[in-house]
Order: structure tokens, then sequence, then C-alpha cells
């Protein structure tokens, strides 16, 4: 297998891929793609091309959906660096409420002076801020970051919101008890002084903070963005902000419009730049990729439903991509059956318009049964693993 890095990698994650693995020199050659966040949503893919791993949580610089046409997997690495962002998020919503940065603007504007124990008396009342205790913050997406951030401010003592249609039951389980679980946005841009936004950016969410919803915010709210510049209508946000109405905005992923702004504090999307977090990320990309070459099992994919079958250990484990459509599974089931080789285990999963299904054999397969699979109509690509 050849493998190619579009981003540098953690080496920690290299090192799981197995010795056999090579890197590529060329990403045509690559049978599967690392990435981070380079931009692939104008590259064109090899016919070899079987997977992308997004050593991070959002996969928006990925074409996925053109992907799963050819039958590539995009994977990603969902908490994985949940705690780094958690972390920036929390510096975000202190830096918002207390004008640090404002202060050390001064201090270094000060450097030469040398009664500054004095000085610094007399000017800091310029930089008082807010305290946390007691302010409402409205979360909006409760996926692996977002409950962090929702529990980390319980404990500072603010008082959360929390709306996520999709909040799973694992995450459910991981909020804090206290953390008060609207059905509708609005309830949060109505009743927060903070909020944080902790989506990833999709057809429904671009845009998502726009006039609209900005005026149904509180007047002087904070708008914290640590997830993807898309979700902002930026010459809204930049008419909110000039106009008081958002009294400041911070974000990791900052854009043209509201940059320069007096009210803004931007990163350069240093949320998951960690030691910790890069080897986190690095780790289950690599992993993921491994288990999908050696074994067909997909888990943590955007563009292909969760399979598995465990280890691959039946001298043919077939694994088949195909439109979510009536007829491929008895299709599939009848040429299989012609070969007269016994099926020991099979799974099907489906996702959106995408359907992937595992058949273990308990004796090899002709070349001849996998070219009729292949030739079933709305079955995109076939991957044969013997062992
Ligand atoms: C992510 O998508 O995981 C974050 O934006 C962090 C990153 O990619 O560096």
């Amino acid at each position: 297998m050849k493998y190619y890095c579009l981003n540098p990698i953690a080496e920690a994650g290299l090192l799981r891929l197995p010795e056999t693995y090579e890197k590529a020199e060329k990403i045509e050659d690559a049978d599967a793609i690392l990435v981070r966040s380079a931009q692939m949503l104008d590259l064109e893919f090899s016919e070899k091309l079987q997977a992308i791993s997004r050593a991070g949580a959002g996969t928006n610089n990925i074409p996925s959906p053109r992907c799963a046409e050819k039958g590539i997997v995009v994977f990603n690495t969902p908490g994985a660096n949940a705690n780094g962002v958690k972390e920036l998020t929390i510096l975000a919503l202190l830096l918002a409420s207390r004008d640090v940065k404002g202060g050390m603007n001064w201090v270094d504007s000060h450097k030469d002076d040398e009664d500054i124990a004095k000085t610094m008396e007399k000017a800091k009342a310029e930089f008082a801020g807010n305290e946390l205790k007691g302010k409402t913050i409205g979360v909006i997406g409760l996926g692996a970051i977002g409950v962090l951030v929702a529990n980390v401010a319980k404990h500072l003592g603010m008082k959360v919101i929390g709306f996520d249609p999709y909040l799973s039951v694992t995450h459910a389980l991981l909020l804090d008890p206290s953390v008060h679980v609207v059905k509708n946005a609005d309830e949060v841009y109505e009743s927060s002084d903070y909020i944080t936004l902790h989506v990833p950016e999709t057809a429904a969410t671009k845009g998502m903070i726009n006039a609209e919803t900005l005026g149904k915010m509180k007047n002087h709210a904070v708008l914290l963005n640590l997830a993807r510049a898309g979700l902002i209508n930026e010459a809204d946000l930049a008419d909110a902000l000039s106009a008081g109405k958002i009294r400041k905005y911070v974000t990791d992923v900052p854009d043209h419009a509201t940059m320069g702004l007096p009210n803004v504090i931007a990163f350069p999307h240093l949320g998951a730049s960690t030691e910790e977090s890069e080897l986190n990320c690095a780790v289950m990309a690599a992993d993921e990729i491994v288990d999908f070459l050696e074994n067909g099992n997909i888990t943590n994919s955007v563009n292909y439903p969760a399979c598995s079958l465990g280890p691959a250990s039946k001298p043919a484990r077939i694994c088949v991509f195909h439109k979510n459509v009536p007829n491929v599974i008895s299709a599939l089931t009848s040429i299989l059956g012609s070969s007269r080789t016994n099926l020991s285990d099979m799974v099907s999963k489906s996702a959106g318009d995408f359907a992937y299904a595992m058949f273990d054999m308990d004796s090899d397969i002709d070349d001849a049964i996998i070219s009729a699979i292949r030739g079933i109509p709305d079955v995109i690509r076939v991957k044969v693993i013997r062992k």
C-alpha cells in the first residue's frame, strides 16, 4: 500500500502504518491520502485511491460527495482534538470578558517606563472587564467539543444553554445534567450573553449567523467562533459589530470583512495546534485507514456508513460500495450463491445515498464472480481482501 501526506502528519500517526506501507512520491500513486487542512475541493483523484483520512474533525476541505460517487471513503477523527479546541474556546471566552489583549498591548508600549508600577495603576481602569460567573452562555453544537465547553462553562459558574438537533445519546450522557438543552436555536440567540459555535460547515449551517439571527441576539452579546468561517455571513456580522449590537467577536477562523474591527480578536486557526491534539488526530486517522485497507472496516467516515466484520481472517472478504437503492443486495447474494462458496458472514449498512456491504467467504472467489458483481447496476466499487 502507498500513502501520501498532503500536510505534515505527526510521526506517531505514521508509525501506526504497517512497515510494508510506502510513502508515495506522487499523489496519483497513493491508495490512501492523509490530510489536515489542505484544500482538496478541486483535486481529481486516481482510480487507485481508496481512502482519504482527515486528521481533524471538519471535512469541508474534501469533496466528500464526489468521493462517495467513486467509492473513495473519507474519514475524520471526531473528538481527537476536542480538548485542544475546548481549551482555546475557554481562552477566547476569557479574552472576550477581560481586556487582557488591550492591557498587554499597553504594557508592551510602556516597556521603557521605569515608573510602570505606578503608571499602570492609573491606566488599568481602561482595561476593566466582566466576570463570567452568573452569565449565560449558549453552546450551539453539542458534539465532542461543544459538550466539553458546556461542562467547563458550568464549572466557571455560568448558566449554560445547549442546542443540537443531532445530539447523540453518547454526548447527552457526557453533558453536565444542569446544562439546559433547548429545542430551538432561537432560545439560545435570545437569552445568551455569550454564544459559542461548535458545528461543522454544511449546507444547513453555512451562513447560519446572519442579519436575521444576529438580530435575535441580546444587545451587546459576545460571539465565539472556533469552528468555521463559513458559518458566518461576514458582512452582516461586520455591521452588527460596527453598530455595537455584538460587543465582541472572538474567532479562530478569521475572515476578511471583520478583521481590523476594534472589537474582534482573532487567532490563526490554532484550536487543534497542540502537540497532544496533533498526535491524537494523526493516530486515529492512521488507524482508520489501516483498518479499512487491511480489513475493509469503516469507522468515522463522513460519506459511507460505519460497517465492520472485525479482522479479515477468511480466504476472501468482498466489500461492495453501492448506491442505496433497491435490489442490489439480492443481486449480490444471487451472484455469490452461484459461486457455490459458503458465505460465512455478512453485513450491509447505508447512509444517505450510499451503502456498503461486506461478505466473508469460506473459500476464495473466482475473478469471474468479482467481475459479475462489478457489473451489477448501482455497484460503485468492489474491494477484495484475500488472506
Ligand atoms: C478541525 O476540523 O478539527 C479543527 O478545525 C482543527 C484543525 O483542523 O486544525
